[in-house]
């Protein structure tokens, strides 16, 4: 299968996929989440002028280990040429495809023109993603949202027509304005009139908290695919609840205590193993309120947690925890 076709072949499992994160999506979060159910995973946006640079982090994002597919490089920036020869750069780390982040709300980079930046000049938005379909071998897809804000007539649905015409093979759509950052409800019904417009597979994105919105959120937009951002940080059972929910109609058990705990230990081996003791611990905390959610004495253990430097403090507290969970005889309802 050629690298199009693998595309569209993903798309075709309706995919729930892990969103880009920043500072969450890396190397050892994607391979959590696929452990508990997710395939298709994108990486955090990555800066093409530190890739151009060959700054060591951009490098470290886009390295891809074994096993780390399939997934998509997102990279970002506001200089068309840039974003083309980064794309090219990106593309020898043989992703499944290359993403240009066109949805960043954030001032400092949208105010510049990258990301969301990019939907205050749709015109320049199709001619710098045409720029860089011409540029690379790897398939392009394009993240973005339903408009800058707050214009009366959203692009989103022209914008969708107009990339699919320069070559992108598919769009995400969080369904926000730039200017709603992370306010506000989504409103998947854009993600549907993008999908009507066009014949590329469109993704619907922005508040899929739980199996049943994914389910909701294909049914109400005839999307090719869902992709879920912040539950994962907390949640990343989700991948599999929606996804046999979407397979079989059933929901799934949620996950035991027991299994929460051992997601614990294994998220913060995995970054001890990564960034060194003291870094690893530190970001696997802002996991772990959601990971040991529900269970008994969860408030204390997190107090305790984020005062605790090593991993072999946190293994203790997590299997003193374990202990006392297994003394009550009970399981995670
Ligand atoms: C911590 C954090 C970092 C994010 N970083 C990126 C990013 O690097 N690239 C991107 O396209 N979107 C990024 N986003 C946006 C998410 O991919 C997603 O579009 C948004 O959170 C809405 O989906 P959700 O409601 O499922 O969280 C980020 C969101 C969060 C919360």
């Amino acid at each position: 299968m050629n690298p199009f076709e693998n595309l569209q072949a993903l798309y075709a499992e309706r995919p729930v996929i892990l969103a880009p994160m920043e500072d969450v999506t890396d190397a050892v979060f994607r391979k959590l989440c696929r452990s508990v159910g997710a395939r298709f995973c994108v990486t955090e946006f990555v800066n093409v002028e530190g890739l151009l640079r060959g700054c060591r982090n951009a490098k470290r994002k886009i390295s891809l280990p074994e096993g780390d597919a399939p997934t998509v490089i997102q990279i970002y920036g506001s200089d068309p040429e840039r974003l083309a020869e980064a794309a090219s750069v990106a593309e020898s780390a043989a992703p499944t495809a290359l993403d240009i982040n066109c949805g960043c709300w954030v001032p400092k980079i949208a105010a510049r023109g990258a990301g969301a930046g990019w939907l205050r000049n749709p015109a320049a938005m199709v001619a710098m993603a045409k720029m860089v379909v011409q540029r690379v071998a790897l398939p392009v897809t394009v993240k973005t949202r339903i408009g800058y804000g707050p214009e009366s007539d959203m692009p989103i649905v022209d914008l969708a027509r107009r990339l699919e015409d320069a070559g992108v093979q598919a769009l995400t759509v969080h369904c926000r304005t730039a200017q709603m950052g992370h306010s506000g409800a989504a409103d998947w019904s854009w993600a549907a009139r993008a999908r009507e417009a066009v014949s590329i597979p469109v993704v619907v994105n922005g508040d899929i908290k739980t199996a049943d919105d994914a389910r909701r959120a294909l049914a109400e937009t005839g999307c090719a695919g869902t992709m879920v951002g912040r539950r994962a940080i907390d949640h990343p059972w989700i991948f599999r609840e929606a996804r046999t929910l979407l397979d079989t109609g059933v929901e799934c058990a949620p996950p035991t205590w027991d299994e929460r705990i051992e997601l614990c230990k294994v998220h913060l081996a995995a970054n001890v193993e990564a960034r060194g003791e003291r870094h690893g611990v530190a970001v696997t905390r802002r996991h772990l309120t959601g990971y040991l959610k529900g269970i008994p004495g969860a408030a204390a253990l997190r107090q305790r947690l984020v005062v605790t430097d090593s991993m072999q403090g946190c293994y203790e507290l997590l299997d003193a925890s374990r202990e006392q969970v297994a003394a009550r005889g009970t399981e995670a309802a």
